[in-house]
């Protein structure tokens, strides 16, 4: 795969056309904070608002109602992707964290008490330790973490055995790690939670972009997103949820949209997805969160993965090459899918990245919201290069040329 797909966005095609000399345009490689946009999205928006811009799920007009038909056409669109039973099963949330925040404060607080364990895993993003830490204050459970070898980044099955057991009711892990890049055996883990009674939910904000996912295969009780990781906008997301645990669920969120009935003193919810949506919804959002993940299901998961595994392999390459370099997580290509961490002796995580933005090079430095995970492994922080189908072999090149000079620029002789 080449770079054709550059000219679909216009971050890139406004840079590719500017650059004047070779080495002078911006070098993005922190999609794993969020990715660039192609037009289709950003049309597909305009779109719905030019054409179908009425509060969706309200009015009784035409306009409403081809609110509503776009709006819920996005959630099917989710569904599939992740290959969800029913469309109901999805719903929209603002990003990743509401969606976690969503099961914690209604599965996880109305299900925990004192003796009761939640099971995180150490290398968790904050969305996925935080919301847990508070419920557990309130209800009495302890949080229990499910610790990895400090090289590779693996989970022992030793140690999803010695950490989940009868205790446990909750099973929440991060899908692919945003900071060590390893896939987690969320099926595995999924399997070892059902055997103890516990539920399980997956993490999936940096493994949507780059793998295939299938919630119904991983057996996942709760699956979360976000669309601006995958070429969508930011301010929507998605909560997958089976829906024998949605049903009996309380909401999250009260308000209009979400009921059935109101009175003086009570009020009786509304069927599923709408009882977890409370307010006017970010259609908007979803249409364009729908139109990315149809761009990228255009490139093609397989396609992406492959592309990941070829910059993967040439960024650890060279940079294994350069002296004082160290790899935070795995030194094995094939396990990162395109997110390398690294640390270069004498040089801090933030100068790193200063230094390459000075040369139009776009990283990611500090904790990546996960400090219990830098604790861990005791780093204060590291810098991170995250890939994806729209970066390329030269722009890999130039960034291993100044990796090789930091030090150098540091005051460094060798
Ligand atoms: C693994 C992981 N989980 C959760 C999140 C939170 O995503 P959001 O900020 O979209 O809620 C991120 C964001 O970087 C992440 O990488």
């Amino acid at each position: 795969m080449s770079n054709k797909y550059r000219k679909d966005f216009p971050f890139f095609k406004a840079i590719d056309k500017h650059k004047t000399k070779e080495n002078e345009h911006l070098i993005y490689f922190d999609t794993a904070a969020t990715a660039q946009r192609p037009y289709l999205v950003l049309d597909a928006m305009s779109h719905f608002y030019a054409t179908a811009n009425a509060n969706p799920l309200r009015g009784l007009y035409d306009l409403s109602e081809r609110a509503t038909i776009a709006y819920e056409n996005a959630r099917q669109t989710v569904a599939n992707f992740i290959n969800a039973k029913e469309t109901c099963e999805i719903i929209f949330t603002r990003n990743t964290t509401e969606s976690l925040n969503l099961v914690a404060y209604s599965w996880g607080y109305s299900h925990l008490k004192t003796g009761d364990e939640v099971c995180v895993s150490i290398m968790e993003h904050h969305s996925n330790i935080v919301p847990w830490q508070q419920i557990c204050k309130t209800t009495g459970a302890k949080l229990v973490y499910l610790e990895c070898n400090k090289l590779t980044g693996e989970i022992s099955d030793e140690e999803i055995n010695k950490k989940i057991t009868s205790k446990t009711k909750i099973v929440s892990v991060v899908h692919i790690s945003n900071v060590l890049g390893v896939t987690n055996p969320v099926k595995k883990i999924a399997k070892k939670a059902h055997s103890v009674g516990a539920i399980m939910i997956v993490d999936g904000a940096q493994s949507t972009p780059h793998i295939k996912v299938d919630v119904q295969d991983i057996d996942a009780d709760f699956f979360a997103l976000s669309g601006h990781k995958l070429c969508g906008p930011m301010g929507i997301g998605a909560l997958y949820g089976k829906k024998q645990f949605l049903e009996e669920m309380p909401p999250f969120l009260t308000g209009g949209e979400m009921i059935e009935y109101v009175t003086q003193d009570s009020a009786t919810w509304a069927e599923l997805p709408h009882k977890f949506e409370a307010g006017t919804v970010n259609a908007g959002g979803a249409v364009g969160m729908a139109a990315a993940i149809r761009y990228i299901q255009n490139v093609g998961l397989d396609n992406i993965a492959q592309h990941d595994a070829v910059l993967t392999k040439l960024m650890m390459d060279g940079l294994k090459k350069i002296p004082h370099i160290n790899f935070v997580g795995p030194d094995n290509a094939e396990k990162r899918a395109g997110i390398i961490t690294f640390t270069v002796d004498g040089v801090h995580p933030h100068d790193v990245a200063t230094l390459l933005s000075d040369e139009h090079i776009a990283i990611r430095a500090g904790h990546h919201c996960a400090q219990p995970l830098q604790a861990y492994l005791n780093i204060p922080a590291s810098a991170r290069a995250s890939l994806y189908f729209y970066n390329t072999e030269e722009e890999v090149q130039i960034f291993l040329q100044k990796v090789a000079n930091l030090r150098k620029w540091s005051g460094y002789k060798d």
